[in-house]
């Protein structure tokens, strides 16, 4: 049988942390840090299987309105993610990269990302992004202008390298966790032809194992990409 192969590039709309938390009773923040712990790790597992770039959706646009104090435990862990972690990408080969509208961010957390990507640039085996103030219409909206502003006809191809995902391949496998069946303004261009996979589990449960069975499920899709 015809097989895809393993992903090239895996997306991952991480969502539950809060059910997560609400379930044990603890606060969302909890939720949070049990996501991050998960998501290192799991990133880990993703190159080791090897897939090449992996994009990560850590907050949307539409998440800077929850309440200040659920932002600020967010951006906590930001600021712990980036500190602990760029060394440890660098180390194993892998670029670190943030997709999204920094101006939205604290400033302090844009010079951990300019750090972070600045010491990974060189990783040769793999890429990880994360969406962090990411929006896909945003990032539509965003290159539509910077076109405007060249003056230039638009083309599938150079619309691609306008987005904030330039260099990127468009994600074979987009992986929702936590119950929802919605894309929630994720790489809305990008994913035009990537292959869906919903679960109900939420985030901080989302194994190495499952993400194992994503990928074969994966495997086993017949991309036609509008072709007979
Ligand atoms: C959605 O779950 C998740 C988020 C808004 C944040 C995702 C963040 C992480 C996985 C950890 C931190 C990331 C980094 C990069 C350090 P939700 O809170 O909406 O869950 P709910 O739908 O159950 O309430």
């Amino acid at each position: 049988m015809k097989t895809c192969g393993v992903p090239c590039h895996i997306a991952i709309i991480m969502d539950g942390n809060g059910r997560w938390a609400k379930k044990r009773l603890l606060p969302r923040s909890a939720g949070h840090r049990a996501g991050m712990n998960r998501m290192v790790a799991l990133a880990d597992h993703a190159f080791d299987c090897g897939v090449r770039y992996c994009t990560l959706f850590a907050l949307s646009t539409e998440n800077l309105s929850r309440p200040q104090e659920e932002l600020n435990s967010l951006f906590s862990l930001f600021r712990e993610y980036f500190s602990a972690n760029a060394e440890r990408l660098k180390k194993k080969g892998i670029a670190l990269r943030v997709i999204g509208d920094r101006s939205l961010l604290p400033a302090d957390i844009c010079e951990l990302i300019a750090a972070g990507e600045a010491l990974t640039a060189d990783g040769g085996r793999g890429v990880l992004t994360l969406a962090v103030g990411y929006g896909g219409r945003q990032d539509i909206l965003s290159a539509v202008n910077e076109a405007i502003r060249r003056g230039q006809p638009v083309t599938a191809e150079n619309f691609s390298s306008l987005l904030w995902t330039n260099g990127l391949p468009d994600p074979d496998l987009l992986i929702r966790t936590g119950r929802e069946l919605r894309i929630s303004n994720f790489l809305l261009w990008q994913a035009a032809y990537s292959e869906l996979y919903f679960t109900d589990t939420l985030f901080p449960d989302f194994s190495d194992t499952e993400l194992d069975r994503a990928i074969e499920a994966y495997e086993r899709r017949d991309r036609r990409f509008g072709k007979v």
